[in-house]
This record gives structure tokens, C-alpha cells and sequence, in this order.
């Protein structure tokens, strides 16, 4: 890969549920140190699309290239590697409720550790600085010890955040990363999630458009499974983010 290789390449990627076409034929492409926000509205196929992007799902048609690699095509080692430079928050969170809150965290960094000592883990947290780090970089240091399942909508959302801080990826897929937040702390984590220690991309769906301006580098709207908006941020206009959201 080179500096000019993209981040991202959607070349004719679509996929089907059953008979449901969720996304259609998609062309798309992201360099690194782009911050694109995905909006559309409910059903436009915005979870299917991040979904692809991080290998939780594949195209039904057409190709995706991460990286300049097509994962469907690489050996599962190489894959895996792949898939480390990859931070994901999906919609669902998919936080672990029993055990306590810097487990959780912890988990962002289970793939670059081996089976063994990613178990001892978790009857000897490894790292606790770097988890409580995390942690206080999105507010909730007093919630090392905590058990997740009694944490608030809103403070299980930034847990997932801080796993995804300790992962330190270089690409990140955010699926409505902050849609229980109140508004400070959503700009907060949108600034948190864009800027990293190298250069980072960030592709997130959110429900605000202001959210998206302020944030985001560029925007994409998806409608029914198409891409019809690709702009950049500053340059979205009321009148196109309407005609968005228009129910038809
Ligand atoms: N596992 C699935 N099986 C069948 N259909 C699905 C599945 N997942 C999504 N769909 C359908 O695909 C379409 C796109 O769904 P998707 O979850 O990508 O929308 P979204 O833009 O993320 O919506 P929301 O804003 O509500 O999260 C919807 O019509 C949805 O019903
Ligand atoms: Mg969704």
C-alpha cells in the first residue's frame, strides 16, 4: 500500500438480504484523514454499508477494498491482521453486560494479544492505566470497577468508545456512535473519534446533519440503498439535506 492507496474502495458493492436489495451497486472511495458521515434515513441501509466496511458483512456483488486488500480474498492470518486496523462500534454496542466496565474496554485489545494471556486477563487485568486513560477521556474514570449491565444507555455507548480508544485503529466504523448522548458530549466523542496518534479515517453514521457538518470532512446520504449526496461537509446545503430526509 502506498500513501495514495486508499482507505476505502466500494467498486459496484451491493448487498442482499434474501430478496431485499439493502444497497445497491456502490462506488465509493476514502483516503486516509477523511471523516465521512453516513446520513440517510431509517432503513436508507447506513448499518449495512458501515457493516461491509468492517467485515461483519460482505458484498453480495461487486468488490471492497480496505487497506488496498480485498479481504474476502485474503488468507484468514492476513485477514486478521487486517481486521486489527479496524475499530468498530456497531449500533447494538456489542458490550459484554456481566462482567465489569475496564473488561469491556480491555476487549478493544484482545486481538493483538495471544489466547493465554487475554485470558489471564480477566482475572488479572492487564494495563489498567491505559484502560482508565480511556476512560477518563470519555468521562467515566469513576466506572473501571463497575459492572456494565447497571451503566445508563448513554454511558455504555462511551464504554464502547473507550474500547475502541485502547484498540487505536487506524481506520474507525462508528455506527450511531453517539445517538444517546446529549449534545456537548456527542461533539466531544466525534472529536475524540477522529483524531488519533497517526493519521485516522473515520466513517460514522449519525441522525444530526449539524453533528456532521462540524465533524465530519464530508458527507455521504444514502436513500434506499443508493448514494445520492457525496459532498464535502461544508458544502451541504439545507435545501439537499431536505430533500434527504423527504419521505418518498
Ligand atoms: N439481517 C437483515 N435481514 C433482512 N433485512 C435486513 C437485515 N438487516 C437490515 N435489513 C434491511 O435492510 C435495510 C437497510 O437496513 P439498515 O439497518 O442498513 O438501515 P439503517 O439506515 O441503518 O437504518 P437505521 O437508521 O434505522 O439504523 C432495511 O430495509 C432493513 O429492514
Ligand atoms: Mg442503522
Amino acid at each position: 500500500m502506498t500513501d495514495a492507496t486508499p482507505v476505502l474502495r466500494l467498486s459496484g458493492a451491493g448487498h442482499r438480504f434474501g430478496s431485499h436489495e439493502a444497497l445497491r451497486a456502490l462506488d465509493l472511495t476514502v483516503h486516509a484523514g477523511e471523516r465521512v458521515a453516513v446520513l440517510g434515513t431509517s432503513g436508507a441501509g447506513k448499518s449495512t454499508l458501515l457493516a461491509l466496511l468492517n467485515g461483519s458483512l460482505e458484498p453480495t456483488t461487486g468488490t471492497l477494498e480496505v487497506f488496498g486488500e480485498n479481504p474476502a480474498r485474503l488468507p484468514a492470518a492476513r485477514r486478521r491482521l487486517l481486521q486489527q486496523r479496524i475499530g468498530s462500534v456497531s449500533q447494538h454496542l456489542a458490550l459484554i453486560e456481566q462482567v465489569r466496565v475496564l473488561h469491556n474496554v480491555n476487549a478493544g485489545r484482545l486481538s493483538q494479544w495471544s489466547t493465554p494471556r487475554a485470558l489471564a486477563s480477566l482475572v488479572w487485568p492487564r494495563s489498567l492505566d491505559v484502560v482508565r486513560d480511556a476512560l477518563d477521556r470519555v468521562d467515566l474514570g469513576w466506572a473501571l470497577h463497575e459492572r456494565t449491565e447497571r451503566l445508563s444507555g448513554g454511558e455504555r455507548q462511551r464504554v464502547a468508545i473507550a474500547r475502541l480508544l485502547v484498540q487505536s485503529p487506524d481506520l474507525v466504523v462508528a455506527d450511531e456512535p453517539v445517538s444517546s448522548l446529549d449534545p456537548v458530549r456527542a461533539a466531544g466523542i466525534l472529536g475524540l473519534l477522529g483524531t488519533g496518534t497517526a493519521v485516522r479515517t473515520l466513517v460514522v453514521s449519525l441522525h444530526q446533519p449539524a453533528l456532521a457538518r462540524e465533524h465530519c470532512t464530508r458527507v455521504v446520504g444514502l436513500r434506499h440503498g443508493e448514494i445520492v449526496l457525496d459532498s464535502p461537509a461544508a458544502d451541504v446545503s439545507d435545501a439537499a439535506l431536505h430533500q434527504l430526509y423527504t419521505l418518498t
